[in-house]
């Protein structure tokens, strides 16, 4: 390290300090290789405070000048990759101001006037967090969009629904799709309430107390957007509170691990569905691999990997929830943990979300303009499997109530019936109405119409049910509210 660049470093604190820091100590205690990825917040809320300093009359308009000069040429090098990120100067925030007052001498050094690196650092991760927020919410349209297209065309398929996953009733493929819709679209609302509290400036809190300069902190909000739905500027409003609080970065891992479940559920179905012992849906080759060993495999290794990669997600929010835990206020370097974990599970969250909603919904051909590849539905296997584990056993209880027994009695009553099906290994639909006017002389045989699948399905026909009017109707909804 130059001589330079340690008496940059010094400045930064103070001339307190008799002995450097050792390599150890200093490789241990620096950031700037990850938290690097926050440079454009951090150049955001400097030129915001920069500009309410200026106003304010806090800096001069030269110095306000000489900052923005200064700043449009760090991001023209960073975004160059001629930017030299130095370990010695610690953070994103110290290398770039370093670099700054190297370029513009003292309105450089006039920059950190009424601030403090702890409610930096908090303002940059909640303006990088709500831009991420931002891009996650459209993936995860995205991905609800390619579900409900999905969906569009296979109401009229039938799948076994499973409870313990033994057959159970019969519903609409379109049915089961949307109930991944409806876990996404919650997804979807939880993010914006995080955004809602993630955006909210820290900066004037300074280093824990507040400052005695005349700041104009709502100034700032407003520059940077930090403002509610009727624009009126959001500000942390106690300055411990402001610098120390990480709630709103568990508050989003939280909701990314939730997002990460319901990817995961989704996963273990298409992985048993891909299977031979199923052959309900096939994903594009893409997104599978080859075996080494066995020539004849397939694997569905992007599912499997969303499905592990789910824990790393879970494991990121037992992460920042215990570096929370212990710390008195007000800012602690504990802090500078939360980076890792919560950029982890953004990039996580995201690639997981575009792959999906391609591997659902396909890619558009340039050459038709229409999407390909996406999941394929083989419906035959699916209504073949329907076909076994009497799924229509409920129906034909549901029709004897209607001819008048009790439910309990028209329950016994079907055991019987499926008892007798299966010695005979045949569906209830197959057994002769003689049969099966054995088990109650209220049947008649109008009965077969109840016991087929279709008929098992239309029967559903209230607010959230299976039936394909009912399926439409919350196609139509969600392709409304998508856009
Ligand atoms: N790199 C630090 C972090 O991420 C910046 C804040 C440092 N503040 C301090 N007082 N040491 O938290």
């Amino acid at each position: 390290m130059s001589k330079n660049q340690l008496d940059q470093k010094a400045q930064a604190w103070s001339a307190l300090f008799s002995e450097p820091m050792s390599e150890l100590v200093k490789r241990y205690t620096a950031s700037v290789f990850f938290d690097q990825r926050l440079w454009e917040a951090d150049i955001q809320g400097s030129l915001a405070h920069a500009e309410m300093l200026a106003a304010q009359g806090i800096i001069s308009a030269a110095d306000w000048a000489d900052i923005q000069r200064g700043m449009a040429q760090i991001e023209a090098e960073i975004r160059a990759g001629a930017f030299q990120w130095q370990l010695d100067l610690e953070d994103v925030h110290l290398n770039i101001e370093a670099r700054l007052t190297q370029l513009v001498g003292d309105a450089g050094k006039r920059l950190h006037t009424g601030r403090s690196r702890n409610d930096q650092v908090a303002t940059d991760v909640r303006l990088w967090l709500r831009g991420e927020i931002d891009g996650l919410i459209t993936l995860l349209q995205e991905l609800q969009r390619a579900l409900v297209a999905v969906a569009r065309q296979n109401v009229e398929v039938i799948l076994p629904g499973f409870t313990h996953l033994q057959v159970a009733q019969p519903v609409s493929f379109a049915h089961h799709l949307l109930a991944y819709v409806e876990m996404f679209a919650r997804d979807e609302e939880r993010l914006q309430d995080v955004r809602r509290r993630t955006n909210r400036l820290p900066l004037g809190s300074a280093a824990l107390a507040g400052t005695t300069y005349p700041l104009d902190r709502e100034r700032v909000a407003r520059r940077l957007g930090m403002v509610d739905a009727a624009g009126h500027p959001q500000v942390c409003q106690n300055s411990l509170d402001g610098v120390s609080d990480r709630d709103f970065a568990i508050e989003f891992t939280a909701a990314a691990s939730l997002c990460m479940v319901h990817i995961s559920r989704l996963s273990e179905e298409l992985i048993l569905w891909m299977s031979q012992n199923f052959g309900f849906v096939q994903i594009a080759d893409r997104f599978t691999t080859g075996s080494s060993i066995m020539p004849q495999k397939k694997n569905p290794d992007v599912p499997e990997l969303a499905r592990g990669k789910t824990g790393r997600v879970v494991g990121h929010l037992m992460g920042l929830i215990t570096l929370m835990k212990g710390q008195p206020l007000a800012y602690n370097k504990d802090n500078q943990e939360d980076k890792e974990p919560l950029f982890d599970t953004v990039d996580t969250l995201r690639d997981t979300l575009r792959i999906f909603a391609e591997m659902i919904g396909g890619q558009v051909n340039p050459a038709s303009g229409q999407k390909e590849g996406g999941l394929r539905v083989n419906a035959a296997a699916m209504e073949a499997a329907a076909q076994k584990g009497y799924a229509t056993a409920t129906d034909l209880a549901d029709y004897l109530v209607k001819k008048g027994l009790p439910f309990r009695d028209a329950h016994e009553t079907v055991a019987h019936a499926v008892k007798a099906a299966s010695s005979h290994n045949c569906d209830l639909s197959e057994l002769p109405l003689s049969v099966l006017q054995g088990f109650h002389p209220a049947i008649d045989k109008d009965v077969y119409a109840c016991l087929s699948l279709r008929g098992s399905l239309e029967a559903r026909n209230t607010l959230g049910g299976t039936a394909p009017a009912q399926v439409m109707a919350q196609i139509d909804r969600h392709a409304q509210r998508l856009g």
